[in-house]
């Protein structure tokens, strides 16, 4: 019946014909893309067998655990072209901005869309680094870390706790729309948090560094790069007229510009899904910090150097290799989700790995990395999965410019501060024409979204229990099994005492 409706789609547009209906639906095509909720109209009478919870009556829903093919917004800030091997920072080729120019210029052409001009770099620079300091209070918060605190657990949570400073700038007490407005003052507003989180990004790392190594705190000096006056932060003891060297400042300059940003990522993804409850800018920031953290994300890093560590030695790399592709190790630093034939950060991280060498001598692992990665370009396994390095194999740099392991995740979290606001501030643009119509194209972008945020909420799919009446406890049956019952776990130290202690109101147990 609906066959006829074919007839009259537009050129760039879907039709669907719901089977269990017989209707026929025309979706448009945007930049290659369907809505999802046009699929909601797609509803259907239930199954006589089928279970409530799927609510078909109420339309159809997009299954995509893991967003392997959602567009959860429309960006104007990065590209990656994952069979070409190539990735554009606002249409400029990430190679020529790592040659030309710095990790602050390009983080504001990340955020506000153009390179800048030398005024409108001076102020922005300026800002940035003006916001160096933190509050002399933080020191406690800094000293209230274990010695043997993760430096990304600081990290994490210092921002969160940088942001109690910033009371101006949280929608829960000044009002929701503080950002949202577009207004002058708004954008000012957006515009401070801004300044001051890439500004206070290298000094939050740098004392979560330093507290660590049992050093007082240092002031952010003035008249140093970003990179060079992080370094300052980390190393300065009291040596007169202190200089970090600055192949190093550059060379970790260049690398803060690779890791700056690289699209919807899984940390720029939870921060814009933190931010969408229009929660304050450094919550967001410390939840993507801490999704950030994971060792398939910027935790790989670390997890390279700990795996070439295992490896030990260029002989064990074929052994390394067969239990990879049994699936008993991880090969970290290799294979990405958009990139299938080479990753274009990778070969400026081999450039400037070599710089680095030059002044600092070659890492001893570099022989067992190189063999690695020969071994696995050459090896069907990787070969037929599309598999190559990825930019996480810089831990090697990062380890011959002498930075503790797990220090890594924080080089790579301070710069993409950079890329996670830029996605927080982003401007929509949703004048779509389909046709001769003006479509409202339902994608979203964050703060300066054309009519307010809406708030990132995804369905699921419900397959647990129908309905069912409360039972007493004295009238269960129990249901036990692996999963389903919560773990027995083992006890040690003073919870084992206490276990065998008595004292008021417990006798004594057995392990
Ligand atoms: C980055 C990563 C998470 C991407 O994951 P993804 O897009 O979901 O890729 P998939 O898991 O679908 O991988 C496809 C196949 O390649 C395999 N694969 C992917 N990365 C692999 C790796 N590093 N080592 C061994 N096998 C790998 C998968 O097991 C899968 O094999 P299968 O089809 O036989 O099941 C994944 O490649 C990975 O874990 N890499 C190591 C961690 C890392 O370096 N992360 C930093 C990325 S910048």
């Amino acid at each position: 019946m609906g066959r006829t409706l074919v007839t009259e789609r537009l050129n760039n547009s879907l039709t669907v014909l719901d089977n269990r209906t017989g209707k026929v639906f025309t979706i448009p095509i945007v930049d290659n893309s369907i809505p999802a909720t046009a699929f909601k109209a797609m509803t259907a009478s239930m199954a006589s067998e089928e279970r409530a919870e799927n609510e078909t009556e109420k339309g159809l829903r997009v299954a995509d655990g893991g967003f392997l093919n959602t567009a959860v917004i429309r960006s104007q800030i990065t590209f990656i072209d994952g069979e070409a091997g190539s990735e554009y920072n606002r249409g400029y080729p990430i190679e020529q901005l790592a040659l030309h120019s710095t990790h602050l210029e390009t983080a504001y052409l990340l955020i506000y869309g153009a390179l800048p001009t030398v005024p409108q770099f001076e102020i922005f620079s300026k800002e940035v680094m003006h916001h160096g300091v933190t509050h002399a209070d933080a020191e406690l918060f800094f000293r209230s870390f274990r010695y043997d605190a993760h430096p990304m657990a600081i990290l994490t949570s210092a921002f969160a706790y940088l942001g109690s400073y910033c009371s101006e700038a949280n929608p829960s007490l000044q009002g929701q729309n503080i950002f949202t407005k577009g207004d002058e003052a708004s954008l000012a507003r957006m515009d401070k948090q801004i300044y001051r989180l890439i500004g206070k990004a290298t000094t939050l790392a740098a004392m979560a560094y330093r507290v660590r190594q049992g050093r007082e705190f240092v002031t952010p000096p003035t008249n140093l790069s970003y990179t060079g006056s992080f370094l300052y932060q980390m190393d300065h003891m009291s040596e007169e007229n202190y200089v970090p060297n600055p192949i190093l400042e550059k060379a970790l300059d260049v690398l803060f510009l690779l890791h700056a940003d690289h699209e919807l990522n899984a940390s720029a993804t939870t921060v814009l899904q933190t931010g969408s409850s229009l929660v304050d800018p450094y919550s967001a920031i410390a939840a993507g910090c801490a999704s950030l953290y994971g060792p398939l994300h910027g935790g790989a890093n670390e997890a390279v150097i700990r795996m070439l560590i295992t490896i030990g030695k260029p002989e064990n790399v074929p052994a390394f290799i067969e239990a990879v592709k049994k699936r008993e190790k991880v090969l970290s630093g290799f294979g990405h989700r958009v990139y299938k034939t080479s990753d274009p950060r990778s070969f400026i991280v081999r450039k400037t790995a070599d710089e680095v060498f030059n002044i600092t001598g070659k890492d001893e692992l570099l022989e067992t990395a190189m063999a690695l990665h020969e071994a696995a370009m050459k090896d069907k396994y990787f070969i037929e999965r599309r598999l190559a390095p990825n930019v996480d194999f810089c831990g090697l740099i990062y380890r011959a410019m002498g930075f503790p392991l797990d220090f890594f995740p924080v080089l790579f979290a301070v710069p993409r501060v950079v890329g996670w606001l830029a996605h927080w501030r982003q401007a929509s643009i949703i004048e779509q024409l389909y046709g001769n119509k003006s479509l409202i194209v339902t994608f979203f972008q964050m703060m300066l979204q054309e009519g307010g945020v809406k708030i990132w909420r995804p369905r699921q799919i419900y397959i647990g229990a129908g309905k069912r009446e409360y039972v007493p406890i004295g009238g269960r049956v129990a249901v036990e099994g692996p999963k389903v019952t919560p773990s027995v776990v083992v006890h040690s130290g003073i919870t084992k005492r206490t276990n065998l202690a008595t004292f008021k109101g417990k006798a004594a147990a057995k392990l």
